[in-house]
């Protein structure tokens, strides 16, 4: 009897040892600890410094290069040429008629051609400039991290469009690139700087919502339906991951609002999803391939250090209306942009949505003092209605000035770490995963989110 009993002892052990060891793969170590996967973060290297209120140098003409002039790379390429104090010095893709087209397009604005690199590994010899000041990153996903990692280990600061980095590993490997090179890595989150967006964060900073503790974003786009033609890497991608893919457009504007690491911190990610139907449709259609990793929706939900609840979701799938949500609810008053902008401040109106007039003038009287000096422009040269272009005014501005950017690499790894963390949690059954600190404990040295600006 004894013996059995000393036999179930150490087979308990065993099981549980092993449990604590069996978490599904993750791009960096990780085991189960109290009932959350837990993730190993690196230690910083000696030497090396935290880059929480980054600020650099002043540039006094910012030298860009672009890689990846496809869609989007092209469409910045052209806001560029509408932005003073900068100067395009590069241009990268794999394709030469890629290259040779913006150069026509600065022929046409009166502006010098540009350098071009064509290839896959073109960029190396690109980064290894030293007349250049910036990277600009609108290549295909898996492209980012490498590219932007070669562009700050060669001493430059990078800009790369969203989703960000497509792993904790590669979240990591930018976060020490930048502390090591003292470096910017700016996350090109335009939704950060639209007009509702960027209002409702100043209404909310001023107290008119109250305490705001539960916050919605999502990425619902029906994109799968001319994959085959316009983004077969997305496509690509997309069979093979699962998990919200995209977060970042969502999750940007809601963080900024919770003021993540400034002052507040992402604690634990639990997911879910459904099956693909329409993605494994599209799959099939243009890859010939009957499978898709991604589910057709996916849900994500962030509890904060402080128990406020985060929600973003992911649909690129379904033939429904576009939205981002953008859902702020707070103890005296309410925010939500998609599908209707509505406003509510209990002091206003009660519960009850404020009517369009008074919500109009709200919203002005909430824009930033930055975003009124350049509105007319921004909604002039264009991109997505103007926030593109905000968005690149302020990269510029920051450089210009030697300030920090408004979208930090802690920003990019967090906003970027979403896909794997609710691939994590979703292949252990929605387990909770505990969200990495890539500030290494510094998320309470800034107290709330501002736009730097010149004294
Ligand atoms: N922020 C937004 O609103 C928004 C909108 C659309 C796309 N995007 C992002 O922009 C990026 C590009 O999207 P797109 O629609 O322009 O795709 P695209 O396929 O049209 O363009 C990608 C380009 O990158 C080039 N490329 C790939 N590998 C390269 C390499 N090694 N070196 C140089 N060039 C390389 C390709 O040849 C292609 O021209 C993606 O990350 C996407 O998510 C963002």
């Amino acid at each position: 009897m004894k013996k059995h009993l000393l036999f179930s002892i150490v087979c308990l052990f065993a099981i549980c040892s092993c449990c604590q060891e069996t978490v599904v793969p993750a791009s960096v170590p990780a085991k189960i600890v109290d009932g959350k996967i837990v993730l190993e973060a690196p230690a910083r290297e000696p030497g090396q410094q935290s880059a929480i209120g980054l600020a650099c140098d002043p540039i006094e003409t910012v030298r860009v290069a672009f890689v990846g002039v496809g869609g989007r790379g092209t469409g910045a390429v052209y806001r560029w040429t509408k932005l003073e104090g900068v100067e395009i010095k590069a241009v990268c893709d794999l394709v030469q008629a890629k290259v040779d087209n913006v150069n026509k397009m600065l022929a046409e604005a009166g502006l010098p051609a540009a350098d071009t690199y064509v290839g896959e590994e073109a960029y190396k010899e690109l980064c290894a400039r030293e007349d250049i000041d910036l990277v600009y990153i609108a290549t295909d996903w898996l492209h980012h991290c490498p590219i932007a990692l070669c562009a700050i280990n060669n001493g430059h600061h990078a800009a790369v469009e969203v989703p960000g980095v497509m792993s904790i590993k590669d979240c990591w490997d930018i976060v020490n690139a930048c502390e090591k090179n003292r470096r910017h890595c700016m996350l090109l989150e335009n939704c950060c700087y639209d007009f509702f967006e960027m209002s409702t964060l100043n209404m909310a900073q001023q107290g008119l919502f109250g305490e705001v503790y539960h916050v919605e974003g999502a990425y619902i786009h029906y994109l799968a339906e001319d994959w085959g033609f316009s983004e077969p890497w997305r496509c690509d991608y997309n069979m093979d991951h699962r998990g919200d893919n995209y977060p970042s457009h969502g999750l940007g504007p809601i963080c900024q609002v919770l003021d993540i690491h400034r002052g507040c911190k992402l604690d634990y990610l639990i997911a879910m999803d459904t099956p693909s139907y329409n993605g494994r449709e599209a799959a099939k259609r243009y890859r010939n391939e009957d499978r898709c990793a991604d589910g057709d929706h996916t849900i994500s939900l962030i509890r904060t250090n402080e128990g406020k609840v985060i929600e973003v979701q992911h649909n690129v799938y379904a033939p429904r209306p576009y939205t981002r949500m953008h859902q702020l609810t707070g103890t005296r008053g309410f925010a939500n942009k998609y599908p209707i902008e509505q406003i509510s401040v209990k002091e206003m109106n009660g519960h009850d949505a404020l009517s369009q007039e008074v919500m109009d003038s709200l919203l002005k009287e909430y824009r930033p003092d930055f975003v009124k000096e350049i509105e007319e422009k921004a909604k002039s040269v264009g991109g997505h209605g103007g926030m593109d272009f905000i968005m690149d005014y302020r990269l510029v501005y920051c450089l210009h000035n030697g300030l920090p950017l408004d979208q930090d690499i802690y920003d990019c790894a967090e906003w970027s770490a979403v896909q794997e963390l609710s691939r994590i949690s979703l292949e252990n059954g929605s387990m909770p995963v505990e969200f990495p600190d890539f500030t290494r404990g510094d998320w309470n040295v800034i107290k709330g989110y501002s736009y730097a600006i010149k004294k």
